[in-house]
């Protein structure tokens, strides 16, 4: 019964976290927004209604139109590019760039806290 309750706390507080993201529209404007850990910040920025991220296929990794840029110092911290993706980032509407990413394959955690991403110009 413990050991139930115990794990139930922790399943609470795991759901309460939030992680704090920001993401620069390409005029410089800042846009601070949260998300759940193991929502990918697609979702996050979506459920925010974020102005910028399209994600027309709602993650399935056929639009490209959730592309964003990461910066240098936070893209070691990312999970490699997967075949898909990568395929994928090449038809991007903005051209692709090094720090290029699909924010739908960014799931966000609590290391992520703090990360900031810049938007592109278009997603078409
Ligand atoms: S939402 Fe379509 S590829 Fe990311």
């Amino acid at each position: 019964m413990y050991r139930f309750r115990q794990t139930r706390a922790v399943s609470t507080m795991r759901a309460n976290v939030s992680i704090p993201v920001v993401l620069v529209h390409p005029d410089g404007r800042e846009q601070a927004i949260s998300g759940r850990p193991g929502q990918s910040l697609m979702k996050a920025a979506v459920g925010a209604g974020v102005d910028g991220i399209a994600a027309d296929c709602g993650g399935t990794l056929t639009c490209a139109t959730c592309h964003v840029f990461v910066g240098a110092d936070w893209l070691p911290r990312l999970p490699a590019v997967q075949a898909d993706e990568d395929a994928m980032l090449d038809m991007t509407a903005d051209p692709r760039r090094p720090g290029s990413r699909l924010s739908c394959q960014i799931v966000l955690q609590p290391a992520l806290a703090g990360l900031r991403v810049v938007l592109p110009a278009t997603q078409y």
